[in-house]
């Protein structure tokens, strides 16, 4: 097998998919199942499945050119048993890992964001560790592993009603990935490790879809038409809009901020020989939220107001 050569079957496009996953179908199996957040290279993820093929394993990631590499490792070591999501670990969490299905999740030198106006990117504050606990079987186990000092004292503080008894400890370099590696370069031999078994449940319900209300409206001028953003509990912005004079399609860009989800996709506004329909445009793997249909409802507002 060639080095570039990266398949997309361990790739699951959650936006597009229904939710929950349903995981006995996306293995083809039933087996302990295994979360990584914020795999970077996918070095660790792939080390593991490779050891543990009587496993399954899930790994998620903030950036493409990470799931990138991991999908070529995941190739090259011809692993079946893994599988990759590209987005924020929290909406995840929350709307497509069901209920007690891991047995371990872990995370890997995670931005410890340092700076205090910076706090609030940090993941695993009390409200996550009470996700990851209700996405967890019981006994099963959350293994967090950092750098940074501080970082490590703030998750510590943020236990209190999480579910988990905590077992903390220094431990020297033993991972290998590319953060431990950076870190040890620079001369850093102990690192922070805190394992977390999950004692007592905590309910955190499953995010659903909201039912989408697609519109029809009558006029569309493309002179007039400044759909209004909104902010509020959720704030839409309106970006730009083309418009194809052929096919009598609009198309406009808007970005939806709502809780931990931010989404940015595009309104289709089509002519269909005597109304126009607005929905979100196919393809875009927009999740049904109530912020989408906000942005939805201010189009509709902006092509009656002509
Ligand atoms: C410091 S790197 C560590 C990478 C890897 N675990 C290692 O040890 O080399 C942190 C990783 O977490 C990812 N990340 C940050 N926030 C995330 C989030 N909310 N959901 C998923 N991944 C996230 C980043 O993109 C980055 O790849």
């Amino acid at each position: 097998m060639r080095a570039y050569y990266r398949s997309l079957k361990p790739f699951i496009l959650w936006r597009e998919q229904a939710r929950p996953l349903n995981w006995a179908q996306v293995f083809g199996r039933i087996a302990p199942l295994e979360l990584e957040i914020g795999f970077g290279n996918g070095d660790y993820l792939a080390a593991r499945a490779q050891q543990h093929p009587e496993h399954d394993f899930v790994g998620i990631e903030l950036e493409w050119e990470g799931v990138q590499r991991a999908l070529r490792k995941i190739a090259g070591a011809g692993l079946t048993n893994v599988r990759i999501l590209l987005g924020d670990a929290r909406p995840i969490l929350g709307r497509a890992i069901p209920l007690q299905s891991l047995t371990r999740v872990y995370a890997l030198f995670p931005c410890p964001w340092p700076k205090k106006h910076h706090h609030k990117h940090r993941l695993f504050d009390q409200q996550q560790l009470q996700l990851i606990n209700s996405r967890l079987q019981p006994n099963g186990e959350f293994y967090l592993l950092t750098d940074h000092e501080e970082y490590f004292q703030w998750v510590l503080g943020n236990l209190t009603d999480t579910g988990f008894l905590a077992y903390a400890r220094t431990v020297p370099p033993q991972v290998n990935t590319k953060y431990e590696q950076k870190w040890r370069a620079a001369g850093q031999t102990r690192f922070y490790e805190l394992t977390l078994t999950k004692i007592q449940h905590c309910e955190i319900p499953l995010r659903e879809d909201v039912p989408m209300e697609t519109h029809r409206v009558k006029s569309f001028d493309l002179e007039r038409f400044q759909p209004i953003d909104i902010h509020e509990e959720v704030h839409v912005v309106f970006k730009e809009t083309r418009y194809d004079p052929v096919r009598q399609i609009a198309m406009t860009r808007v970005v939806v901020v709502e809780d931990d989800l931010t989404q940015h996709f595009w309104i289709e506004i089509a002519w269909e020989g005597s109304q126009w329909r607005i929905r979100p445009a196919p393809g875009c793997g927009v999740v049904p939220t109530v912020g989408v249909q906000r942005a939805l409802d201010a189009v509709r507002a902006a092509c009656d107001a002509d």
